[in-house]
């Protein structure tokens, strides 16, 4: 059976670790739609442009060839970006990127053809509202400002991405603003959302918890 899974909620709460994993054991697609917007961001930045202005960075879609590969390599017109898009200067400004309107619309795009012909596992922030709202499975995963801070603080230890923990503790809460109070596709609950409240979860936990719920809906629909 081909299903759909959505699994959106704020920047850090680690949506794309538990995503890859139930992936990798269900022997679905992974699809990283934030590195999308990173990317763009990225040749944004590379261009020189100011990411503030929606109108130069929107006039540069049609230069803008994205590539997700099935090991998580992330290409940009060719350009390995998989470590650049992770950088502070990008998570400082790809929430900007995010609220412009034509800039969704083209990565939307790219995101329902990559669903269309597998079984996918899409990680985002509209992706069970507006990119795939007939997911048979929509979660919602959240933790706290702090948790997250905390862990993507420590990610960044290990990728020797040098950071403090009070400056993603604000990159955090910035994202979070931008992102819940844009106009168009905003991050919030679908309605037939299931919450994950990841707070005091270890992944396996979360791992266990929402293979669980894919495959009672896997079950019910095979009735
Ligand atoms: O999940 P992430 O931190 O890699 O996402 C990067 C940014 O992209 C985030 O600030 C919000 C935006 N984003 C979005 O608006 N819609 C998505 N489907 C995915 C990410």
């Amino acid at each position: 059976m081909r299903i759909s899974v959505a699994i959106d909620g704020p920047a850090a709460a680690g949506k794309s670790t538990i995503a890859k994993r139930i992936a990798s054991d269900l022997g679905y697609v992974y699809i990283d739609t934030g590195a999308m917007y990173r990317c763009f961001t990225w040749y944004c930045l590379e261009k020189g442009l100011n990411c503030e202005d929606e109108k130069a960075c929107s006039a540069v879609i049609p230069e803008v060839s994205i590539d997700l590969k099935p090991d998580g390599t992330v290409l940009c017109n060719g350009t390995d970006v998989t470590r650049a898009i992770r950088e502070p200067r990008i998570n400082a400004n790809v929430s900007y990127i995010a609220t412009y309107k034509d800039i969704r619309l083209a990565m939307v795009d790219l995101q329902r053809k990559l669903a269309a012909n597998s079984s996918v596992i899409m990680d985002g922030r509209d992706i069970g509202t507006y990119v795939l709202p007939k997911a048979e499975v929509k979660i919602y995963q959240v933790a706290s400002v702090e948790v997250r801070a905390m862990r993507r603080y420590k990610e960044n230890m290990e990728k020797g991405i040098a950071c403090t923990y009070e400056d993603i503790v604000e990159d955090v809460k910035k994202r979070d603003r931008i992102d819940s109070g844009r106009a168009f596709a905003p991050l919030k609950p679908a309605e037939d959302s299931i919450e994950v409240d990841t707070s005091d979860m270890t992944i396996e936990e979360v791992v266990a918890k929402i293979t669980g719920i894919i495959n009672n809906k896997i079950k019910e629909l095979s009735k």
